[in-house]
């Protein structure tokens, strides 16, 4: 049986506000008057109608669909799964609330590695879980999530759920499906393996169909599909995970707005095909000139570069530097991560000025 948090084991929770989506497939017909939804009327030059069109003004002004229906729809045929298998939230951040609020009691251990993307561990002491960090293994000098040794620490502690960012943030760096189905076989039954694939858009190697067995994979709309502002994310997981979750998800929180975007970048492949494409042009190009200035570089699949400095200290002087420029690079908070920075992949970062401060001695 799934281990959900302790307080949601046994219960159903009714959303008390479907949508008008579901309440037209309940009764069979379009709703074309909605008068019970408190929305307000339409009126003539309305600030946002002004500054960005009617078309925006009108999805600003309805309540969203609170299952997403037409994004969970086009996600699902893209991934080969079922609509039932798919949950949109506001960023794959929220997904990570939403897991963890779902499947984690207060007390209950959480695994991850020490250093990787933080906002895990933000959203795991917010659900009041005991998290055990396990360093990044470190090979010819690469820093990379240490699988077995993860594994270990989910069977030591009877974990209630393992987060794994593939490809990783802030190293960059990416193990393949074999390697992740072992850790997978390799957890307790009723451990959930979080697989965080936010940047897989980006790692061709990465590309997999389906829903894997005790994993929620979660995407995002935010790097390769460029809508970061707009907060959409998807989550890929067994049915029975996505009604739980369903039951407990802000359900109005991604945006008609969101949703529409989201809808139309999920129907046009080629966009984001270019702006990946531009993307690893500039990351390459970004790589050669950190390698070429003898910077220490992570191999990335990812739409950043991590450098990695000797120290916190010299990592924070450049960071510094950058920041008296009004340049803005990510130094991770982890202490164990302070000697690196990571820099994403925009034209902005190879200017001379930029990559001038990253290597300055
Ligand atoms: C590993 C990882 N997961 C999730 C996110 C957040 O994604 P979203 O914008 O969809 O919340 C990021 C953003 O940097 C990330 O690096």
């Amino acid at each position: 049986m799934t281990r959900y948090a302790r307080h949601l084991q046994d219960v159903t929770i009714n959303n008390p506000f479907p949508g008008l989506p579901r309440l037209e497939a309940l009764i069979g017909r379009k709703i074309v008057s909605r008068i019970g939804s408190n929305e307000s009327m339409a009126i003539e030059q309305h600030t946002v109608s002004r500054l960005w069109g009617d078309a925006l003004y009108e999805l600003a002004r309805l309540y969203p669909d609170p299952y997403a229906t037409a994004v969970r729809e086009r996600a699902a045929t893209l991934n080969g799964v079922t609509a039932a298998n798919v949950v949109v939230d506001a960023g794959a951040d929220s997904l990570i609330a939403l897991f963890l609020r779902t499947r984690v009691s207060p007390g209950d251990v959480v695994v991850c590695t020490a250093g990787s993307y933080p906002t895990f561990r933000y959203f795991a002491e917010g659900v009041g879980a005991r998290i055990v960090e396990v360093p990044y293994a470190e090979t010819e000098g690469v820093l990379h999530n240490d699988l077995p040794a993860l594994a270990r620490a989910a069977r030591e502690h009877d974990a209630a759920l393992l987060y794994l960012a593939n490809p990783d943030n802030p190293t960059g760096t990416f193990h393949r499906a074999d390697a992740i189905d072992t850790l997978q076989s390799q957890l307790p039954a009723d451990c959930l393996l979080l697989l965080d694939e936010a940047y897989i858009d980006f790692c061709a190697e990465g590309e997999r169909q389906g829903v894997l067995p005790n994993t929620a994979r979660l995407r995002t709309l935010s790097k390769a599909h460029g809508l970061a502002g707009l907060r959409v994310g998807y989550a890929i997981a067994p049915e029975e995970w996505i009604a739980k979750a369903d039951q407990i998800r802000t359900q109005f929180a991604v945006s008609s707005v969101a949703q529409a975007a989201a809808t139309a970048a999920l129907n046009d492949p080629d966009c984001s095909a270019r702006l990946i494409a531009d993307t690893l042009q500039l990351r390459d190009q970004l790589a050669s000139a950190l390698l070429q200035r003898g910077l220490q570089i992570l191999p990335s699949h990812t739409n950043f570069v991590a450098i990695v400095y000797p120290d916190a200290a010299t990592a924070l002087a450049k960071q510094k530097t950058l920041l008296s420029q009004g340049v803005a690079v990510h130094r991770p908070p982890h202490p164990s991560m302070q000697h690196v920075l990571r820099v994403t992949a925009h034209p902005d970062a190879l200017q001379a000025t930029v990559l001038a401060a990253l290597c300055q001695a």
